[in-house]
């Protein structure tokens, strides 16, 4: 039997306290298989959440590519190698003609410290503009972004937050135009204010399916807005396409298309290895040029051929074994299943998501009111039933839903059929 409170305590001795776990026994896994996952005891738990992964764990593709690069030569990009030049051709060939060149790191974290300063150089601005509730990384410039951990010493003084997107609880009280023409005013109110102070506005940051704000349902469109007053102010849109990006969202290869707009930067992350750490700043030359002019910039690891042979199987896994058409089908199949599921259980108070990322608010009543506690009863039900998600969004009580992109209609139905037991035999309460 695997000790998981003497797991528990070796860790903290080793890594220090408040290292994140899921769970309230956190699970100890050993082994995975596309979409499934093995603990210490031979436990076999369904994948529900895991984006990193994403054409399936241990893909042999991917292991393979890693395994035979490795064996001929791994080392950083001062030497040329082909790999870095094949991998970015065939990357920004899925991107909008406009964005053509890329900065290779090793963290989406390192990816939006390039992206912020590449706004900086670019646009002659200091400003930025990130949501109240998002998370981009953790770097010293990166954290200030996000608001669940306010810096030692407070924001900098050239940082605005606007509020994150609530389909549930929109700005202006109404979804549709009104929604979107209070959040367009919050973003103008921001960029006045940079202005007001002399930073102006070097770029608004957003992931595009707003994934760390409880992905809301959004209509195409609905940042035009406030894109066009960032633009007008002179400053760029940076996309952090580390969730939605590679395909995730069903409909297209990332989140920006799905909105309907093309940013002047984008950064990508986690899904890009399949699990080996190499992430991507993809922009137009000359918003590139302006970063390397001002800045050199030099990342010993990111790009090296061992992560370049990484990313570029996962970009030929994805295309070969039709993962977005599947994320478009399978994820299609679920959301109805799951809307099915809300007429039976009160509690799931909205569904959405698009793609292989999706999920359900849950309520206490009418007014919406978030059901934090049961949620997590739930996440823990789920668990124990072998089922691996977990929650997120206004008051953690969103589920989410987000497997590696091989989940198929069956792992679909054992996910929801298992969610309709779990609803059924914990009673809501607060
Ligand atoms: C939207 C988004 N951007 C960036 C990051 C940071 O990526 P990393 O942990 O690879 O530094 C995360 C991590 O959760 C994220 O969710």
């Amino acid at each position: 039997m695997s000790d998981i409170s003497e797991l528990m305590a070796r860790r903290e001795r080793l890594l220090g306290p408040n290292v994140s776990t899921f769970y309230r026994d956190p699970v100890h896994i050993v082994r995975g298989e596309g979409v499934w996952l093995w603990d210490a005891d031979g436990r076999k738990y369904l994948d529900c959440y895991n984006n990193v992964p994403h054409v399936g764990h241990c893909h042999l593709k991917v292991v393979e590519a890693i395994a035979r690069q490795a064996a001929i030569l791994n080392t950083h990009t001062r030497y040329l190698h082909e790999g870095i030049l094949d991998y970015i051709e065939a990357l920004t060939a899925k991107f909008d003609d406009s964005l053509t060149s890329a900065i290779m790191v090793c963290s989406g974290s390192e990816a939006n410290d390039v992206a912020l300063r590449m706004a900086q150089a670019a646009t002659g601005n200091t400003g930025f503009i990130s949501t109240d509730m998002t998370y981009h990384g953790n770097t010293a410039l990166v954290t200030q972004l996000s608001t669940r951990k306010p810096p030692i010493g407070g924001y900098l003084p050239n940082l605005r937050h606007v509020p994150a997107p609530d389909s549930v609880r929109p700005l202006g009280g109404k979804p549709g135009a009104d929604f979107a023409r209070a959040y367009t005013v919050e973003v103008e109110k921001a960029v006045a204010s940079l202005d007001a102070a002399g930073h102006g506005v070097a770029c608004l940051i957003i992931c595009p399916f707003f994934a760390n704000e409880g992905f809301p349902d959004l209509p195409k469109g609905f940042l035009d807005g406030a894109i066009a007053a960032v633009r007008r102010a002179g400053g760029v849109i940076i996309a952090d396409e580390v969730q939605p990006g590679f395909g995730r969202i069903g409909s297209h290869w990332w989140g920006h298309e799905r909105m309907g707009f093309v940013p002047e930067i984008v950064t990508l992350g986690k899904p890009m290895g399949n699990g080996h750490p190499v992430a991507a700043v993809v922009a137009g030359h000359d918003t590139l040029s302006a970063f390397r002019n001002a800045f050199g910039y030099f990342n010993t690891f990111g790009g090296n051929p061992v992560s370049c042979a990484a990313a570029m199987a996962v970009l030929q896994v994805i295309d070969d074994e039709c993962l977005i058409e599947n994320a478009r089908d399978v994820g299609a199949y679920a959301l109805e299943r799951m809307r099915d599921l809300q007429t039976k259980h009160s509690v799931i108070g909205d569904v959405r998501g698009a793609g292989l990322f999706f999920g359900a608010e849950m309520v206490l009543d009418e007014a919406m009111t978030p059901a934090t506690a049961y949620t997590e009863r739930v996440v823990e039900g789920m668990k124990a039933r072998g089922i691996l998600l977990n929650r997120l969004g206004f008051e953690y009580a969103t589920l989410k839903i987000r497997p590696p992109m091989v989940f198929s209609r069956e792992n679909a139905d054992l996910l929801i059929d298992t969610l309709d037991e779990v609803l059924t035999s914990i009673p809501v309460s607060a």
